[in-house]
C-alpha cells in the first residue's frame, strides 16, 4: 500500500474554533528542498494513537515527537517561515504529499498506525496547538494545563489527571504559546511574562513564561463548554434536587438578589447560567463578564465584556466600569459573571436602588465567607465606608446565597441555599434553607451525600407568593404524617 494511501482518511475533524485563525493560506506548495541534517535516531516504536486514552497510557512518545518536529521543520522550511496554514481538507491534502516525501527521506519504518499518528502530530504542529491539540479536540476534557514541557494535566469528568503528553523542550511550549496569542494581537515576553486571552471559540487561556514561571512555561486553558449544563443535568447529576431547582426558579422569577458562591471550578458560572435562564423572557437582561461565558436562551439580552489594557496600559475597561454603565441601559436584570473587586459596591447599590433580581458569583467557601468576601471587595472600591454601613448594604441587598462546592471526588453540588435575613446588632443573620449532608465514602471513593431542606421556611416567602409561587411546606422539609421526608 502506498504511503499516501495509508494516510488517506487521517484528517482530524476540522475544528475551526480551536485551530488558530489564518493569516495567510499557502498557495499550491512548492517541492521541498532536500533535507539537511539527519532524522532523529531510529527506531520509532511508539505504539499509541493520538486518542485521549492513549494520551493517558504510560508510553514513551519522545521519539515520535522528535520525528514529527523534524518533519515539521522541513515542511516549514519549504513553505517559508512566515506562512501560516489554515486547517482545511485542501491544505491537509497538500501537506500529505509533502509529508509523504519527507517521511521517506527520514528513512524510518513505522507501521500504518504510527504513520497516521505522525501525520496527525505534524498537522497539529503546523495548524493547531501542537501536542495539546488532540486534548482540545476532545469534548470530555474541560481543562488543559501545561506545567513546563514535561507535565501536561487535564481535567476530565471533574478530576485532574496527568497525561503522558510532552513537549520537546521549553522552546516548544513557547512556540505554542505564540501560536495561541499572536492571532489575538496579544504579546508575551520576559518584561511582561504573562498573558490572558480568549480563543475565538470562547475558551480562556492564561500563559506565564520565565522568569516568572520558575519551572518552565505554563499554559492553562479552560475550554469553553459548547453545551452548558442545563437545570435537568444538574438534577440528574445529583447537584441539586428538583425541589431546590423549583425553589431557585421561584427566587429568580420573584426578583430576589442572588449570589452564587464557590471555589474555582466548583460550578459557579454553570449555576449562574442555569439561574439566569429562569429569568422571564420579557425582561431586559444586561450581562457583564470578563469573558463571555453565559449562554442565555432569552432574546432580549445585551452582552458586555470587559477589556484588558493595551501594552502601554491604556484602554482598559473594567467590570466596574461596565456595571456603572449598565445602570444607564434600562436594565431589568443585571447579571455579573463574577465580582472580584470594587464593582461589588456598585452592584450592592444597584440592588438597593431598584435593580432587584440581579445575579452574580463570587469566590468563597461558605455563605458566611461570602459575606466577608463582599465586605472586602466593597472596601476595594476605595470609598471610606464604615464596616457597619457596608454590612447593612449587604444585608439589605442580598436575599439568597447559593453555595456551590466541588467535593474531593470531583462531584459538584449545591452545598447550601441560604437566606440573608438582615442585621442583628453588628452581625448579618443567615438562615440555611437547604443543606448538603455528607454521609460517608463508598468503597470506590465516591462521596455519599444528601441534599436536605432544613425545615425552615424563608422569611421572604411572601415575596414568592406575590409572584404566584405557593410552594408546599414539604419543599422546606415540613414533616407530613405518613410521607417520607426527602
Ligand atoms: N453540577 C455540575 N456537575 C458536573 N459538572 C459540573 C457542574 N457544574 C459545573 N460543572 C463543570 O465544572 C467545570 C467548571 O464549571 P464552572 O461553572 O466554569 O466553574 P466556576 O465558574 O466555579 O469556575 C465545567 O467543566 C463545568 O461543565
Ligand atoms: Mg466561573
Amino acid at each position: 500500500m502506498s504511503l499516501l494511501k495509508r494516510l488517506g482518511g487521517t484528517s482530524q475533524p476540522t475544528d475551526a474554533t480551536t485551530a488558530p485563525p489564518i493569516t495567510a493560506v499557502a498557495p499550491p506548495l512548492p517541492t521541498p528542498p532536500a533535507p539537511t541534517g539527519s532524522p532523529p535516531s531510529e527506531p520509532y516504536l511508539a505504539t499509541a494513537g493520538a486518542g485521549i486514552e492513549d494520551a493517558l497510557a504510560p508510553v514513551d512518545e519522545q521519539r515520535m515527537l522528535e520525528l514529527s518536529l523534524w518533519i515539521v521543520d522541513r515542511i516549514q522550511a519549504s513553505l517559508g517561515a512566515q506562512t501560516e496554514l489554515k486547517r482545511s481538507p485542501e491544505t491537509e491534502r497538500q501537506l500529505q504529499e509533502r509529508f509523504a516525501r519527507i517521511y521517506q527521506q527520514a528513512n524510518v519504518n513505522l507501521g500504518a498506525e504510527q504513520v497516521k499518528q505522525l501525520f496527525t502530530m505534524v498537522c497539529d504542529e503546523l495548524m493547531g496547538f501542537g501536542p495539546i491539540q488532540h486534548l482540545l479536540n476532545d469534548d470530555t476534557v474541560s481543562e488543559v494545563m501545561v506545567n513546563g514541557h514535561q507535565h501536561v494535566y487535564i481535567e476530565q469528568k471533574g478530576r485532574l489527571k496527568l497525561t503522558n503528553v510532552r513537549f520537546a523542550n521549553d522552546e516548544h511550549v513557547l512556540k505554542v504559546i505564540d501560536r495561541i496569542i499572536r492571532p489575538l494581537g496579544r504579546r508575551i515576553d520576559r518584561k511582561w511574562p504573562m498573558v490572558d486571552a480568549r480563543l475565538p471559540d470562547g475558551s480562556r487561556v492564561n500563559a506565564v513564561i520565565p522568569p516568572c514561571a520558575i519551572d518552565g512555561s505554563t499554559i492553562t486553558i479552560r475550554k469553553f463548554a459548547k453545551n452548558k449544563l442545563k437545570v435537568d443535568d444538574l438534577i440528574r447529576f445529583g447537584s441539586m434536587t428538583p425541589e431546590m431547582a423549583e425553589f431557585l426558579r421561584a427566587c429568580v422569577i420573584s426578583r430576589l438578589n442572588i449570589v452564587v458562591a464557590g471555589g474555582t471550578g466548583s460550578g459557579k458560572t454553570t449555576l449562574l447560567n442555569v439561574l439566569s435562564n429562569f429569568i422571564p423572557e420579557e425582561e431586559r437582561i444586561v450581562t457583564i463578564e470578563d469573558s463571555a461565558e453565559l449562554q442565555l436562551a432569552q432574546d432580549h439580552v445585551v452582552r458586555l465584556e470587559s477589556r484588558p489594557p493595551e501594552v502601554d496600559g491604556s484602554g482598559r475597561v473594567t467590570i466596574r466600569d461596565l456595571v456603572i454603565n449598565s445602570l444607564r441601559m434600562r436594565p431589568e436584570r443585571i447579571v455579573i459573571g463574577e465580582c472580584r473587586g470594587g464593582e461589588t459596591l456598585d452592584m450592592l447599590q444597584a440592588m438597593n436602588t431598584g435593580h432587584d433580581g440581579s445575579l452574580t458569583t463570587l469566590h468563597a467557601n461558605t455563605p458566611r465567607d461570602a459575606l466577608a468576601r463582599m465586605e472586602t471587595m466593597t472596601l476595594m472600591a476605595g470609598m471610606d465606608m464604615p464596616l457597619k454601613v457596608i454590612r447593612e448594604q449587604i444585608a439589605s441587598a442580598i436575599d439568597v446565597i447559593v453555595q456551590q462546592t466541588r467535593l474531593e471526588d470531583g462531584q459538584r453540588k449545591v452545598a447550601y441555599i441560604t437566606e440573608v435575613q438582615g442585621m442583628e446588632g453588628d452581625t448579618v443573620v443567615l438562615q440555611d434553607i437547604f443543606k448538603l449532608e455528607i454521609l460517608g465514602k463508598a468503597p470506590d471513593g465516591k462521596i455519599q451525600a444528601e441534599l436536605r431542606p432544613t425545615g425552615v421556611r424563608p422569611r421572604f416567602t411572601p415575596r414568592l407568593e406575590a409572584h404566584g409561587f405557593k410552594l408546599p411546606p414539604s419543599i422546606f422539609g415540613a414533616q407530613i404524617p405518613g410521607k417520607k421526608n426527602w
